[in-house]
């Protein structure tokens, strides 16, 4: 939905707004706070008409031009709307609610989802730090921020897992796995609401998982996968208190799901026991004619509001036809009742009533732009992932006398902010070009040939002019980017290898025979088979955001090491995927020969695991003990390990748990993440790490969905990835 965001006009400077008292984040009311709202929102209730309830499930974006909205305010048909991202026009809406007859407030939302101004990392970068304090200040800073234009709710954050790459929106999300997306749903929704902004958890659910990676398509997943892996970011986001949920566009086994009254009623809201709102995706309503379930508007917007979806984003169903419909008595005025009750419980808990028990919602007091890139900064520099580094190649040390940096990329100052808006002076942005040569010391040569006529490498600028500058190096740095308009919404992919002339370049630069460290910006997992085979060193650096090529410097010179993990398997091929470290054993265990699982034209395992990143030192791995090695259903274990950094400088290791249940009454993962922790350690140092699971942390969910923990052995991995090889082992007994 990007048309609405060109829209977006600034005229106010973040910095003349005035300081505001925080009161964030907000805690969810309880008890006699929750009662008081509930009543009062009753009494709200039973003075609305019917066309002021529909108005409060209405939900536009801004449109050009605003007077039919401002008058549709004022008569209470419009009860908030996205992309009003502008103090000066929320102020003339918040003025048309004042002269509307129950002045009900309004909610403003636009996707601040990882750039408001400065430019964080795209948020699978986040997750590759795997700390999610990180995550929850970078979410804190980018709410501060865009809470100054009276925006009081942002479409964040999107918790997808997805373990397929073709699919372009892996970059907003955590990567593959339940467990560490659930951290980092959880981190992004405290970070936002300390921010000043109410949160959107989205999109619920399965939209991670489109058949063929094709955005939008549908899914299929069975009752116990969709618990297992797809609800616990969200579970994580209802307990961190998201006020609201963004329901998904696709089919999950061939019903939409803003059409799903099962999902969205019976588990969302029922079981999960989501009691804040559940918003449409942007015309999904609307667009349930597509899907083939709706012969016209008024029948999408009576099927969506039965299944449970409260807000209608943009599609103007509910405004156009809901009336008619609870008239003609096809709709029962208790159905629209309860969606109101939710959307003024939202509006209650986010304090935007003068009468909210503890006082009326202030914006948070901005942060100074500083502080904001410093977090943008933090980020970047632990998200960096390096996955290869034959000889200690990187960092760049005085051996390398000249070292040659190729590839446009470098001197771009695209900060890939997907909704960034527009009108604000885009932020300083210092290229990695800069950031490198200023880095270097003054005994070392730079050379630079961009080989490229765009940052993307789509085609030759001067490739031969790149080669002959590679000849004069003793180290090569070559950055490619993907192609920046291919991640994101819509943007899936069949063919993950390097975008356009990239790998030709590179295989010219691999015949110059000298060391070459890849640098890889990119939004999702690609396809480096052949080309980590050319090069000594691969670091992914995602996309970056405003201070990523600065701390990518830091970086490439040893300033800072690297200590990111993956959060989404590399595949070796396209032909792989739907690829993950958490797969089912089969009936034929890989074992490279015909008749076990696998490929006859490549190896069934990653390129690079999930979990995988090294450092500049080397950890090693000990002592893995288990306290008392018998758990019952409702105990819980200690287990420990013993990490040292053995190589020569200090470095931070994320130590991975992981474990497998051996025999069970259906089959499980070969491996799943329970725990990590990461640690930061100098040379020859050792550290004890303890970790604490409980035996429901072990369960996983049957056909209907329910949780089970059966009695069984588990054996457990702990080390620096997915594919850990200290193993011990324990046993969950009936009693
Ligand atoms: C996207 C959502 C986004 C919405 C509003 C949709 O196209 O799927 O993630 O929040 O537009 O911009």
């Amino acid at each position: 939905m990007r048309i609405c965001i060109l829209l977006f006009t600034f005229v106010v400077s973040l910095a003349s707004l005035p300081a505001q008292s925080t009161p964030s984040p907000r805690p969810l009311p309880t008890g006699a706070a929750e009662a008081e709202i509930e009543a009062k929102i009753s009494a709200l209730i039973g003075k609305m008409t019917l066309e002021e309830k529909i108005g409060q499930l209405n939900f536009p974006s801004y449109a050009f031009p605003r007077e039919p909205q401002i008058e549709a305010v004022t008569k209470g048909r419009i009860g908030a709307m996205l992309n009003v991202a502008n103090l000066d026009h929320v102020r003339v809406f918040e003025e048309a609610v004042q002269a509307s007859r129950l002045k009900i407030p309004m909610i403003f939302a636009i996707d601040a989802i990882y750039a408001f101004h400065i430019a964080f990392p795209v948020p699978i970068a986040w997750a590759a730090t795997w700390e999610p304090e990180l995550a929850e200040r970078a979410a804190e800073a980018i709410a501060r921020e865009t809470a100054q234009i009276g925006v009081n709710l942002t479409f964040a954050p999107m918790i997808d897992i997805s373990r397929d790459p073709r699919w372009g929106r892996v970059m907003e999300g955590g990567g593959e796995d339940a467990y560490l997306g659930a951290a980092f749903s959880a981190a992004r929704v405290r970070g936002y609401r300390k921010g000043g902004l109410a949160t959107s958890a989205k999109h619920f659910v399965g939209y991670g998982a489109p058949e063929g990676g094709r955005d939008y398509n549908g899914a299929q997943i069975s009752m116990s996968e969709l618990f297992d892996r797809y609800i616990p970011p969200f579970q994580a986001a209802i307990d961190a208190g998201t006020e609201t949920v963004m329901a998904s566009f696709n089919t999950v086994n061939g019903v939409p799901v803003t059409a799903n009254r099962p999902l969205i009623t019976d588990v969302l809201k029922t079981r999960l026991g989501f009691d804040g709102l559940v918003m449409s995706d942007f015309a999904a309503i609307m667009e349930l004619k597509n899907h083939g379930v709706a012969g016209d508007l008024a029948q999408a917007a009576e099927k969506a509001l039965h299944a449970g979806i409260d807000y209608d984003m943009e599609s103007k169903a509910y405004d156009q036809h809901l009336e008619d419909s609870v008239k003609a008595g096809r709709v029962p005025v208790a159905e629209i009742d309860a969606a109101v009750r939710r959307v003024l419980r939202v509006k209650y808990r986010m304090g935007l009533f003068e009468d909210t028990p503890g006082g009326q919602r202030k914006r948070p007091p901005p942060l100074d732009e500083a502080s904001v890139r410093k977090t943008a900064r933090d980020v970047a520099r632990e998200s960096f992932v390096l996955v290869k580094n034959n000889g200690a190649t990187l960092p760049i040390g005085p051996q390398s006398g000249t070292v040659a940096l190729i590839g446009a990329a470098a001197l771009s100052v695209n900060d890939h902010s997907w909704y960034g808006p527009a009108g604000l002076e885009k932020p300083r942005t210092e290229t990695l070009h800069d950031a490198l040569k200023a880095r270097l010391e003054s005994k070392q040569t730079f050379l630079f040939a961009p080989a490229f006529a765009d940052a993307c490498g789509l085609s030759f600028e001067d490739k031969s002019k790149a080669v002959e500058t590679a000849r004069a190096a003793d180290l090569i740095v070559f950055i490619v980017s993907e192609d920046c308009a291919v991640s994101g919404e819509g943007a899936s992919r069949v063919d993950l290898g390097l975008s356009g002339v990239q790998g030709e370049m590179l295989d010219a630069l691999a015949e110059v025979g000298k060391p070459i460290a890849l640098v890889v910006e990119t939004g999702r997992p690609l396809v480096l088979t052949d080309a980590s085979e050319k090069v000594a060193s691969v670091l992914i650096a995602w996309h970056p955001g405003t201070e990523g090529r600065t701390a990518l410097a830091e970086v490439l010179t040893g300033e800072f090491a690297p200590s990111g993990k993956l959060p989404m398997t590399f595949p070796r091929s396209v032909g792989q995927i739907p690829l993950s470290y958490n797969e089912l054993p089969t009936s034929r265990p890989s074992t490279g020969d015909r008749y076990t699982t696998g490929y006859v034209d490549e190896k069934p395992t990653p390129l690079y695991p999930f979990g995988h990143g090294l450092s500049y030192t080397s950890f090693s791995y000990s002592g893995l003990a288990v306290g008392k090695p018998l758990l019952t259903r409702d105990g819980t274990i200690d287990i420990r390990v013993d990490v040292t950094n053995t190589g020569s400088r200090s470095g931070q290791e994320v130590v991975q748990l992981y474990t497998r249940q051996l025999v069970a009454a259906r089959s499980r993962p070969l491996r799943e993440l329970k725990g990590f922790q990461k640690i930061k350690l100098a040379p020859g140092k050792k550290k004890t790490v303890r970790f604490t699971l409980k035996a429901s942390d072990l369960a996983y969910h049957d056909d209907t969905g329910e949780p089970v923990i059966e009695p069984g052995k588990f054996d457990v991995f702990v080390g620096g990835s997915s594919a850990a090889d200290l193993k011990s082992e324990f046993r969950i007994v009936a009693e």
